[in-house]
C-alpha cells in the first residue's frame, strides 16, 4: 500500500467515510503524494495523451483564436494570456508561436500559468524557454493580476473534484468512500457506502431531482463551478474571453463517469490513490450556468472536430504536409483525424467560450 493510502486510511478511521470529492482531491492535489504533485502523467510513456501533444496544429489553432480575439478587443496592451492546468506548457508553446504572427502580440502578452504541480511547472518552464516569454506561475486563478485577459483551459475541469450523489427511495444521499469489512479487523480497502443522513436535494437539478430511479448518481462539480464563476466574474469585469476544450456532456443527467486511468488503461478508482489519474466526464451545463451566474454569456458548446475546423485546422495541416515526408504526412493525418474524427475526440470532447455579454468570437462570430 502507498503512503497516500495510509494516510486516507487514518483519515477515515479518525473522522469516517469521507466524500468521493475529499477522496479525489487527496488522490490528486495532496501536497506531497498527489498524482500530480510528484509526476508529469502526460504522454506516451505516461498515463494518458492530451490534444496539444498529439499534434502542433491544435495549440496553433488556440493561438491564431487568442491573436483574433485580442484584435476584437481592441489590441489591449497588456493583454493576460492565462492557461489554467498547463500540463507540459505544449499548447501555450504552440500556441504563441502562431499568435506571434500577428504584429505587435508579442508585446502586449503577459504569460499566466495557472499549475499547482511542482513538477509540471518545472517541464512549462522548460518547454516555453523557446517562446522567449517566460510566465507568472499562480496557483489559483484568483492570484493572476487584473486587467484584460483571454483565459485557456484543456481538460483542466475533468481533473477537479465531484460529490456524486445516490438516489435512494427515500431521496439522495452523498457516495462515501470508507473502509471495508474485512472481519472485524481494520480494513484493507476502500469502498463505497451511503452518507446516513439525506442530502438537502436542492443541489440536484430540479428535472433529475424526481426522476431519478434508485441507484442513479448524480455528479455535482462545485469547485469547477466556482473557478468558473471567477474567471467569467474577471471576463466580464476586464474584458476578454475564456475558451475550453473537455470531455463531457453538454447537459446535465445521471450517470458515474468517475474513472482512474494508469498507463493509458483504465484502473480501479479506490485501489492506488496518488498513483492513478482521476477524472471526469465534465457537466458543461453545470459549467455554463456558473459562468452565466458572473454575468457572462457563454458560446458553444460545440464538438471539438467541428470547432477545430471552422478555425481552419484542414488549411493548416495542408500547409504543413507541403513540406513533409511521406512518413510525417502519415503522421499529420493520423493526428487531425484523432483530434476531429467523431469517433476519436472530434465528439466527446466540446468547447465553450466564455464573453462578456455581446461579444463574439471566433467561429461563432462569422
Ligand atoms: C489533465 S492535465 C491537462 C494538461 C494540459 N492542459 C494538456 O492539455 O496537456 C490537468 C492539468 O491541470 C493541473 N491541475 C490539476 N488540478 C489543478 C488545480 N486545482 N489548479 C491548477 N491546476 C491544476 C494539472 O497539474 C495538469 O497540469
Amino acid at each position: 500500500m502507498s503512503d497516500l493510502f495510509d494516510i486516507i486510511k487514518a483519515e477515515i478511521t479518525a473522522d469516517g467515510p469521507i466524500s468521493v470529492a475529499r477522496y479525489m482531491d487527496l488522490a490528486l492535489a495532496h501536497p506531497e503524494h498527489g498524482y500530480y504533485k510528484k509526476q508529469d502523467p502526460l504522454g506516451e510513456d505516461g498515463d494518458f495523451t492530451t490534444a496539444p501533444e498529439i499534434s502542433q496544429m491544435f495549440g496553433e489553432m488556440v493561438g491564431l483564436w487568442a491573436a483574433v480575439v485580442w484584435q476584437a478587443m481592441g489590441q489591449p496592451d497588456p493583454l493576460n494570456v492565462v492557461e489554467v492546468g498547463p500540463g507540459r506548457g505544449t499548447l501555450m508553446a504552440d500556441a504563441l508561436r502562431a499568435a506571434y504572427a500577428m504584429d505587435d502580440f508579442d508585446d502586449a502578452v503577459r504569460l499566466w500559468m495557472v499549475e499547482t504541480s511542482p513538477a509540471l511547472r518545472a517541464k512549462q518552464k522548460a518547454t516555453l524557454a523557446q517562446t522567449l516569454m517566460m510566465p507568472a506561475w499562480r496557483d489559483r486563478f484568483e492570484e493572476v493580476g487584473s486587467g484584460p485577459l483571454v483565459v485557456i483551459g484543456n481538460e483542466f475541469f475533468d481533473a477537479l473534484p465531484v460529490h456524486q450523489y445516490e438516489r435512494c427511495d427515500d431521496g439522495w444521499r452523498e457516495r462515501l468512500v470508507g473502509l471495508n469489512d474485512d472481519g472485524g479487523k481494520d480494513g484493507d480497502k476502500f469502498e463505497y457506502c451511503l452518507s446516513e443522513q439525506l442530502i438537502d436535494s436542492c443541489v440536484i437539478p430540479q428535472d433529475l431531482r424526481n426522476s431519478t430511479p434508485p441507484g442513479g448518481i448524480f455528479e455535482h462539480q462545485p469547485v469547477s463551478a466556482e473557478i468558473m464563476r471567477q474567471i467569467a466574474k474577471r471576463v466580464v469585469e476586464h474584458g476578454g474571453a475564456a475558451l475550453f476544450f473537455d470531455y463531457g456532456h453538454g447537459k446535465h443527467g445521471i450517470g458515474e463517469t468517475l474513472q482512474a486511468v494508469k498507463g493509458h488503461a483504465f484502473s480501479d478508482v479506490l485501489a492506488n490513490p496518488g498513483n492513478a489519474d482521476l477524472t471526469t466526464h465534465v457537466d458543461f451545463e453545470q459549467l455554463m450556468i456558473a459562468a452565466r451566474e458572473a454575468g457572462a454569456e457563454v458560446l458553444g458548446p460545440v464538438p471539438q472536430g467541428a470547432f477545430l475546423e471552422r478555425l481552419g485546422m484542414r488549411q493548416r495541416a495542408d500547409t504543413l504536409m507541403m513540406n513533409a515526408s511521406q512518413e510525417q504526412m502519415a503522421e499529420i493525418d493520423a493526428a487531425y483525424a484523432r483530434l476531429t474524427d467523431a469517433d476519436q475526440m472530434g465528439t466527446l470532447f466540446k468547447v465553450i467560450a466564455v464573453v462578456p455579454p455581446g461579444f463574439d468570437v471566433p467561429p461563432w462570430a462569422e
